[in-house]
């Protein structure tokens, strides 16, 4: 009755895939940002497990800060509405900023956060996205590094969550409908 997996239709993607990939992020991290201090922004709550995972997978100085914004509440469809809850503490002026996500959908949320981070001023300011679901994009956003291309269902596992739930699932899986439509 509590156990998380019941409320789970499939595994989408396995830990061990996971963890491979975001390897190869990292490799390619280390490589692109020697020397530049990047500041990895992520945007709490769902990138945090993704991030922890990514920075630990570079091997040159980089920097973590986190921003809060909701366009969610508690169900599975964009509100379209943005709130900053938590803005950064860094000041990213003349830095080079890699902003971490969980996973683009409508893209409402970070087509107005890259907007609002590039008017700070970055050196260059870039998207990395564990998770991209094209199929219900409504807003532009432009992504440089993409872990996964994932169908269009209700993810949780690996920091995504439903209704605050799952989120300590260590793969990402396919949430059973029943469990949001009930
Ligand atoms: P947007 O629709 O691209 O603005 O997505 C904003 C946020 O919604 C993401 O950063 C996630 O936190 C959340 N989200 C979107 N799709 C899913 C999903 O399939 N499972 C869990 N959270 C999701
Ligand atoms: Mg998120």
């Amino acid at each position: 009755m509590s156990d998380m997996r019941d409320q789970v239709e499939r595994t989408l993607l396995t830990q061990a895939q996971i963890q491979k990939r975001v390897g190869e992020l990292g490799q390619i991290f280390s490589r692109e940002y020697a020397d530049k201090n990047p500041v990895l922004v992520s945007v709490l709550k769902g990138a945090f497990v993704f991030l922890a995972d990514l920075c630990r997978a570079i091997s040159v100085p980089c920097s973590v800060d986190f921003m809060i914004a909701s366009s969610y509440g508690a169900g599975t469809e964009t509100s379209g509405q943005v709130k900053i809850i938590k803005d950064l503490d860094t000041d990213i002026r003349g830095r080079h900023v890699i902003v971490v996500e969980d996973i683009v959908d409508s893209g409402v949320t970070l087509s107005h956060i890259m907007d609002m981070l590039q008017k700070r001023g970055p050196a260059s300011l870039r998207l990395a996205t564990l998770l991209d679901k094209p199929a219900r994009r409504q807003a532009h956003v432009d992504i440089d590094w993409i872990g996964f291309q994932v169908p269009d269902a209700f993810l949780v596992g690996y920091g995504l969550d439903y209704a605050e739930k799952y989120r300590n699932i260590p793969d990402i899986c396919i949430l059973k409908p029943e469990v949001y439509q009930a």
